[in-house]
C-alpha cells in the first residue's frame, strides 16, 4: 500500500537518508530556494496591550493593518499568556511526542502514492466547540497536558477576538463584522507539529508550501529552534524564534472576507539536522454551512468583489486536494 508506513519519528531514528518519498522534486528543494539575507527581526511585532488602550489603538491598528496586508503574518507581544503556560504547554508536548505512540497521533492524509512526504508528526485535536471535544484523542500522559491545552485555549480565544475587532476596525468594518462569522459550530483546531531531526534538511520539506485554510492562525513556536519560513513578495524570509510571542497567520478565509487587502501567506517549515522542533497551531475555523464571501462593505466600484462565494466545507474540500499536490485553492476561487 502507498500509505504512510511508520512515523517520521521511528524513521528518523533508522535511516541516513530521508526515504525517496519524503525527497523533494529538485526544483523544491529547500536550499536551492533563496532565503532573504535581511534580517530576520523584518518580521512585524504588534503590542497586543496596545490594541485595548484609547491613544495606543489607532496607531497600533495601522500597524496591524499594514502588517497584514503586507506579510499576512506578525508577532505578537503583551498577550497576557502567562510564559510558565506556554513553557509547559511545549514541554507537555514534547513529553508525549517521546512516548510510546497513541491514537489519535500520526501523520497527514496522503491522497496518492506520488504525493512528497512532509518530515514531521503530528497530533490533531479538536478543541471547539468544546461539547464536540473527542477526548479519548486527548493524552493523558503527561498528566498536565489536557489542563494546560485547555487554559490555552482560552487564551488564545480572547487574543484571536481581540485581534480580529482590531483588523476589522482597521479595514474600516464594524468591530464585530468579524468575529461575528463564529458561530457555536465553528471549529478551531490544536495540531502539534513534531520534527524529528532530519539527516538531510536540504532534501525534505518538514511542512510543504502552503497557506493555512482557516480565518487566523495562532502558533506556538520552539523557542530555541527555527523552521518556519514566509514568502513574501517572491522571497523567503526565516521567522525567527522569539521567546514567548505568539505569531499569528492569516488564513485563507480572512484573505477573502478582506476581498484580498489582507494577505494569507504561503509559509513553509524547514528541518534541522541535530535537534528536533515542536510547534503548536492553533487553527480557527468556521461553520461548514456558513458561506463565505468578501465583506460587502469592502466592495466599490472601483473595489469590485475578487473570490467566489462558496461554503466553508466546499472550500476545505478543495483546499485539501490542492494542499496535497502543493497547489493553493485560493488561486483556483478568485
Ligand atoms: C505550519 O504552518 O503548518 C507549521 C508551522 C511551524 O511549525 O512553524
Ligand atoms: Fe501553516
Amino acid at each position: 500500500s502507498w500509505r504512510i508506513p511508520m512515523l517520521v519519528q521511528e524513521l528518523a531514528a533508522k535511516v541516513q537518508q530521508p526515504p525517496t518519498r519524503y525527497v523533494q522534486p529538485e526544483q523544491y528543494h529547500p536550499v536551492s530556494l533563496a532565503v532573504s539575507a535581511e534580517k530576520p527581526d523584518s518580521i512585524p511585532v504588534i503590542d497586543l496591550s496596545r490594541l485595548l488602550t484609547a491613544d495606543g489603538a489607532d496607531d497600533e491598528g495601522s500597524k496591524l493593518r499594514l502588517a497584514s496586508e503586507s506579510w499576512g503574518l506578525f508577532l505578537v507581544d503583551n498577550h497576557e499568556i502567562e510564559t510558565s503556560l506556554m513553557d509547559d504547554l511545549i514541554n507537555a508536548s514534547r513529553e508525549f511526542f517521546h512516548l510510546p505512540l497513541v491514537e489519535g497521533y500520526g501523520n497527514d492524509p496522503v491522497a496518492s502514492k506520488d504525493q512528497t512526504l512532509d518530515w514531521l508528526d503530528r497530533l490533531h485535536l479538536r478543541v471547539e466547540p468544546e461539547d464536540e471535544r473527542n477526548l479519548v484523542h486527548w493524552p493523558e500522559h503527561p498528566k498536565s497536558f489536557r489542563a494546560l491545552l485547555h487554559q490555552y485555549i482560552l487564551n488564545c480565544k480572547r487574543i484571536k477576538d481581540c485581534i480580529l475587532q482590531a483588523m476589522a476596525r482597521a479595514l474600516g468594518l464594524e468591530e464585530d463584522y468579524i468575529v461575528a462569522q463564529f458561530n457555536n459550530k465553528a471549529p478551531s483546531f490544536a495540531r502539534f507539529n513534531y520534527y524529528p531531526p532530519c539527516p538531510r534538511p536540504d532534501l525534505v520539506f518538514g511542512v510543504k508550501p502552503h497557506s493555512d485554510s482557516g480565518v487566523l492562525t495562532i502558533l506556538l513556536m520552539d523557542k530555541d529552534v527555527g523552521g518556519l519560513q514566509v514568502l513574501k513578495d517572491g522571497v523567503w524570509h526565516n521567522v525567527p524564534t522569539s521567546p514567548h510571542r505568539l505569531l499569528i497567520n492569516i488564513g485563507d478565509f480572512l484573505e477573502i472576507m478582506s476581498n484580498g487587502i489582507f494577505k494569507s501567506p504561503v509559509h513553509r517549515a524547514v528541518t534541522n539536522a541535530g535537534k528536533e522542533r515542536i510547534s503548536l497551531a492553533m487553527f480557527h475555523g468556521l461553520d461548514p454551512e456558513k458561506e463565505i464571501e468578501p465583506a460587502p462593505a469592502l466592495l466599490h466600484e472601483n473595489q469590485p468583489v475578487r473570490y467566489r462565494k462558496m461554503k466553508a466545507k466546499e472550500y476545505l474540500m478543495g483546499f485539501y486536494e490542492h494542499f496535497c499536490r502543493g497547489t493553493r485553492f485560493i488561486d483556483a476561487v478568485k
